[in-house]
């Protein structure tokens, strides 16, 4: 298939009440390690590129290794450009060939950070790109944007509901108390603000700051409208210790081995995420439903 807008894969998920993973990859490996994790469960998923990484490499090998990559896959793959606070930005990645964007202006107060969401909305929508944005700031760091737990506020239901209602947005992402990064103790996660948001926004949400998170809090929080989970400090612990750990084994200096081995524990922990979000066997049961939001 080629690449897809998140937006229907994540109306019919939190239909269905379960969630996507998007999953940061780094490098043609850790794409080609996740979507190989995703085709052999039969789930859709996403790409998430973050803005470092799209800088570090270049918009267009990015788009030449996703297309090639999923061209002869039989599941839905959505490129996304996480976390960006430059419209000039996510405009280059939507003329690029991403296929869904973040604009994160949740640093703005309310009233700018809906009216630059809304920009990207209606540049989304010209596109055929699907859009996600943030209310409420998210603790940790990402994407250069770091942001003091203690300074980290959560979404307002009220605003959530005004923000959502303002723009066709294909993913909202409330800040509901997850931080990106490790968590330095029990993470609080405000079920009852979730539960209000969801009860009056229908647009799917976005699960933020997924590494570190416990089974059951991702399954609550998938019950509770998250239709998209992201998963990115896992993944490149896992990217470095791999190596790192093959090498302190006694691994040999032969880099495709060692690759190997990166490839098989990317694939292996970003499969097993997928399957607890509910979405193994969703690709081929879910695709003919998503014509009701293209
Ligand atoms: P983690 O780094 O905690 O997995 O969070 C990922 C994320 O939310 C990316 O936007």
């Amino acid at each position: 298939m080629s690449l897809m807008s998140m937006k229907p894969m994540l109306a019919v998920a939190r239909e269905k009440q379960y969630a996507v993973g998007a999953f940061n990859a780094v490098d043609y490996l850790s794409i080609k390690a996740v979507l190989k994790a995703a085709e052999e469960i039969d789930a859709p998923v996403i790409i998430q590129t973050s803005v470092k990484t799209v800088k570090f490499w270049g918009h267009a090998p990015i788009v030449a290794w996703m297309k090639e990559l999923a061209q002869d896959l039989p599941i839905p793959v959505a490129l996304h450009l996480d976390h960006c606070k430059d419209v000039d930005f996510i405009q280059q990645c939507i003329d690029a060939g991403w296929t869904s964007v973040m604009i994160d202006a949740s640093s703005l107060p309310y009233e700018q950070n809906l009216t630059v969401s809304q920009e990207v909305a209606r540049r989304g929508a010209a596109a055929g790109v699907g859009v996600e944005a943030e209310l409420g700031e998210i603790g940790g760091v990402e994407e250069d944007i770091a942001v003091d737990e203690a300074e980290a506020h959560l979404a307002d239901p009220e605003k959530a509901v005004r923000f959502c209602q303002a723009m066709d947005l294909a993913v909202f992402a409330p800040a509901i108390g997850t931080a990106h990064g490790i968590y330095k103790g029990e993470p609080k996660i405000a079920f009852d603000r979730l539960e209000a948001i969801s009860r009056r926004v229908s647009t799917p949400l976005a699960l933020h700051g997924g590494t570190g998170l416990s089974d059951e809090v991702f399954k609550r929080c998938i019950a509770l409208g998250c239709a998209k989970v992201n998963i990115s400090t896992e993944l490149k612990h896992i990217f470095i210790d791999s190596i790192a750990d093959y090498q302190r084994q006694g691994g040999v200096y032969e880099p495709l081995k060692a690759l190997e081995v990166q490839y098989d524990q990317i694939k292996q922990a970003m499969q097993k995420h997928m399957i607890l979000f509910g979405s193994e066997g969703r690709a081929s049961r879910d695709r003919q439903e998503y014509a009701r939001f293209l």
